[in-house]
């Protein structure tokens, strides 16, 4: 604590470093840029406060000065143990105005690097206000802080919190421990934080698919708004920036030449077609695995090898999951790779790739070769590279995506949180999306950064494909 704000970060020196860094992203994040404009002196979120679960790059510290702009409180963590930019989180807590010893900004707490105990301390940190009590709204990515208050007041509720299963996660223990810990604290806080919430907005497709499982369980406790599926999230951010990051996790790990090497895809949604673009750039030969018949004859007509990935093994190089679904690359996989072949997981969970089971393999050595990238040793000699300990590659081994594009998802972001906060009584416990005339609204504002120029539609036309000059330009069933 220092001036009144309490934090956790590396290095709080480091300020001046990422203030520089967020002055350029500023810029290439024309979107959240315009809604400070265009909100400059309203303050529609005056009175929000918000707890925010996202990777603290400088990005995301854009989006959080933003929010504070438009009249918000924040609260922040990241939502993986490895995506923290520590500069960009230090120059967060000191704020644009402030100094090291006098900070004036967010408290936030996040480095890179936590283990996964401190990992769900920061993030009870970040739902914990000072003054005893909880946000108004959560932003969330990947939906763990949606979980932690949920989780927490259903077992206030139930009076106690259950023991681990055998089977479950290492991680499911953790958040067991955390909830059973700050249940004994105080038995009504989880209770009292979700009934203060008036909504989250999620950014992600994971967090997206937990959000509409408790909904169809009936056990939503507040609304939502699912901003990863605006089309100016999901088909730009999944995509092109993951056609960014991925080859510069993969590059700044390893630095292994690409090109001429097989690549193996698994998934082939937004994030796995971003994925094989940008393999495909380096001139990687590649290979994707579907279970859906609808993505995978998309990357047979996209000119990529559709195979199941037992088949493959002796001849990939590079493997990468893309597909938010669970023990995709089985450790069984692993040990029938070739030598040195790279593996990495750019989904949002670490469980794409059976890490425990690699653990548990009889013989198995673990050589750590430099932070996010480790060499595991078979009992026959050979061996695979696994980039950061199979969580998502592209923020653990580099900066994730650029800022233009986090741009758009960031834009829908706020658009959603000024949404949710200001009209709450309007929408029950459910999923919502935003209205595609913001989506375009976002899309607009970027194109013409770009330098782009629209056609305008004549009013003879616009009658003609039954659409309104302004828009929506397209049914809501269309698809893009
Ligand atoms: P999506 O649903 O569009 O694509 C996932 C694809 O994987 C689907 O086509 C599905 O049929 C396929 N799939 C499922 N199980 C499979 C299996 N066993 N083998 C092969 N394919 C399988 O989802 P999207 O938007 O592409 O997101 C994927 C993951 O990436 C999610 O966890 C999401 O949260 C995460 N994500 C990560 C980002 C990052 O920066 N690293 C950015 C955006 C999303």
């Amino acid at each position: 604590n220092r001036n009144g704000i309490d934090f956790a970060v590396a290095d709080l020196s480091l300020a001046e470093f990422g203030r520089k860094e967020i002055r350029l992203a500023e810029h290439e994040m024309p979107g959240l840029m315009a809604l400070r404009r265009e909100y400059s002196g309203a303050y529609p979120l005056k009175g929000a406060r918000i707890s925010g679960s996202l990777h603290m790059t400088v990005q995301t510290a854009v989006l959080i000065e933003t929010l504070v702009s438009l009249g918000a409180e924040v609260r922040w963590a990241s939502c993986n143990i490895f995506s923290t930019q520590d500069h960009a989180a230090a120059a967060v807590v000191v704020g644009p105005h402030g100094t090291v010893e006098e900070p004036k900004g967010v408290p936030v707490f996040a480095w890179k690097g936590e283990t996964l105990e401190e990992y769900w301390w920061t993030a009870e940190s970040m739902l914990t206000w000072p003054d005893g009590g909880g946000p108004n709204m959560i932003l969330d990515d990947g939906g763990d802080a949606t979980l932690l208050v949920h989780k927490g007041a259903e077992y206030e509720k139930a009076g106690v919190v259950p023991s681990a299963d055998e089977n479950d996660p290492e991680e499911w223990k953790i958040v067991l421990d955390t909830l059973r810990a700050s249940l004994a604290a105080d038995r009504g806080k989880w209770t009292k934080i979700a009934e203060g919430i008036r909504g989250v907005t999620e950014e992600t497709t994971t967090g997206v698919m937990r959000l509409y499982q408790l909904a169809a369980a009936g056990q939503l406790l507040f609304p939502a708004i699912n901003v990863n599926d605006a089309v100016t999230k999901s088909k730009f951010d999944n995509r092109y920036g993951i056609r960014h990051s991925l080859i510069d996790g993969i590059n700044r790990g390893t630095d292994v030449l690409m090109g001429g090497k097989v690549a193996v895809i698994c998934g082939y949604g937004d994030v796995g077609k971003g994925a094989a673009e940008s393999l495909r750039g380096q001139g990687a030969r590649i290979i994707v695995t579907e279970i859906d018949p609808i993505c995978a004859l998309q990357a047979a007509m996209d000119g990529y090898d559709v195979q199941v990935l037992e088949d493959v093994l002796d001849k990939a190089d590079i493997i990468i999951t893309t597909t938010g679904n669970k023990d995709v690359v089985r450790v069984e996989h692993m040990a029938a790779m070739k030598h040195q072949a790279i593996v990495g997981n750019i989904g949002h969970f670490d469980n794409e790739i059976d890490m425990a089971g690699l653990q548990r393999y009889p013989g198995v050595r673990r050589i750590n070769i430099k932070p996010q990238v480790d060499e595991w040793v078979f009992p026959d000699g050979k061996s695979i590279l696994v980039l950061s300990e199979g969580r998502l590659l592209n923020l653990g081994n580099a900066t994730g995506h650029p800022s233009f594009v986090m741009s758009n998802s960031f834009s829908n972001q706020v658009i959603a949180q000024i949404e949710l906060f200001t009209k709450h009584q309007e929408y029950d416990k459910e999923v919502y999306r935003l209205p595609k005339k913001l989506d375009e609204k976002v899309a607009r504002i970027h194109l013409e950064a770009l330098g782009g120029k629209l056609t305008k539609l004549t009013k003879d036309q616009a009658e003609y494909i039954d659409v309104d000059v302004e828009g929506p330009y397209k049914p809501e069933h269309y698809r893009y």
